[in-house]
C-alpha cells in the first residue's frame, strides 16, 4: 500500500523502532553487526552489553531457525560502540523481504558508518575444507526479488543505487591485514544468495561454479542491497560450514552447519574484532 508520499510506511516502521531503541542507548553506536548461524555467541562477549528483545522492538521480526536467536545487543568491543543483530529472518520463513532488512535498515538510522554481516555458506571450491573463513568480495543476488522492489523512498536512498563496490574495498583491506597479523588464514570470493530453504541441488552447484561464485547461502544479500541503498559501507564475511551439495558423497544438514560455525568461533571473535576496530577507525588503516 502506497501513503500520499507514494511511500510504503518503511521509513517510519524504522523510525518506530529506532525511537523504542534509543532510550536504552548511552551513546550511539558507531559500528553494525549482523550474526549468522553458530555465530551469534559473539553478541555475548560485548563490554557494558545491554541486550533488547526484538520482541520488545516495534516492527523487528523473530526467527524461529534454530541458532538464531532474536536480540539486539548493544555494547563495546573494546573501545568501539557497537549495535549488533544476534539472529536474523530468512525469506524463506515467508517474512516480505522488507522485514528481513528492517534490521539492518534500523541500525543504519541509528547511525553506524559500516556494518559488518556475517553468514555460514557452503563451499563451491573442492579443495577448500569446511570450517574456512571467506572474505565476501562481490555477491550474485539469485532470490529472483530485491528488498526495493516498490516505491522508492529518497529519505533512505536513490531509485537506482550503484552495486559497483557494494562490499567495501577498504573494509575488506582491513580483514585482510586483522587476518594476517593475527596468523588466521582466509579464503576470498563471490556469495551467491539463494532463496532456500532446500540445500541446493548437485545441477545448481555446477551452475553456481560456472556464474563464478565461490559460496552459496541463504541470507546476507538483500541485506547489504538495503544497505548500500542507504549508502552505509558493508564488509561480509562467510564461515564456510559444509562442502556444497554433491561434492561430497553424502547428505548436508542444518547441525554440521551449526557445529561447523561454533568450531570457528575464537578465530571469528578474533577477527570480528579486529575489523571492529579497523572499520570505526576508518575503514582502510
Ligand atoms: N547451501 C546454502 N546455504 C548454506 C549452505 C549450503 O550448502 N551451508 C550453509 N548455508
Amino acid at each position: 500500500m502506497s501513503d500520499a508520499r507514494g511511500t510504503d510506511g518503511t521509513y517510519e516502521r524504522i523510525e518506530e523502532s529506532v525511537r523504542a531503541i534509543t532510550p536504552r542507548l548511552s551513546v550511539a553506536p558507531q559500528i553494525g553487526l549482523v550474526l549468522g548461524s553458530g555465530l551469534g555467541a559473539f553478541a555475548d562477549t560485548l563490554g557494558d552489553l545491554v541486550k533488547v528483545p526484538y520482541a520488545e522492538i516495534p516492527h523487528f521480526p523473530q526467527s524461529r531457525v534454530v541458532g538464531h536467536s532474536g536480540n539486539l545487543c548493544l555494547g563495546k568491543v573494546r573501545d568501539v560502540r557497537v549495535v549488533c543483530m544476534q539472529g536474523r529472518v530468512h525469506a524463506y520463513e515467508g517474512h516480505p523481504i522488507s522485514a528481513v532488512v528492517h534490521g539492518v535498515r534500523t541500525m543504519a538510522k541509528l547511525g553506524v558508518s559500516a556494518v559488518l554481516v556475517t553468514n555460514a555458506a557452503g563451499g563451491l571450491d573442492a579443495s577448500w575444507t569446511p570450517g574456512d573463513l571467506m572474505l565476501v568480495t562481490d555477491h550474485l543476488n539469485l532470490t529472483a526479488t530485491s528488498p526495493l522492489v516498490g516505491p522508492n523512498d529518497e529519505r533512505l536512498g536513490a531509485r537506482f543505487p550503484d552495486m559497483t563496490q557494494a562490499y567495501d574495498p577498504g573494509l575488506r583491506d582491513v580483514l585482510r591485514k586483522v587476518a594476517k597479523d593475527a596468523g588466521i588464514a582466509i579464503r576470498e570470493g563471490v556469495y551467491a544468495g539463494l532463496l532456500g530453504p532446500t540445500y541446493e541441488t548437485p545441477a545448481e552447484i555446477r551452475m553456481l561454479r560456472t556464474m563464478g561464485a565461490q559460496a552459496v547461502g541463504m541470507s546476507t544479500v538483500h541485506e547489504v542491497i538495503a544497505l548500500r541503498h542507504m549508502r552505509v559501507r558493508v564488509g561480509a564475511l562467510s564461515c564456510i560450514t559444509n562442502l556444497a551439495a554433491g561434492i561430497l558423497d553424502r547428505e548436508l544438514n542444518h547441525a554440521e552447519v551449526e557445529e561447523t560455525a561454533k568450531a570457528r568461533r575464537a578465530d571469528l571473535v578474533r577477527l570480528l574484532e579486529g575489523w571492529i576496530e579497523g572499520a570505526a577507525a576508518g575503514g582502510n588503516s
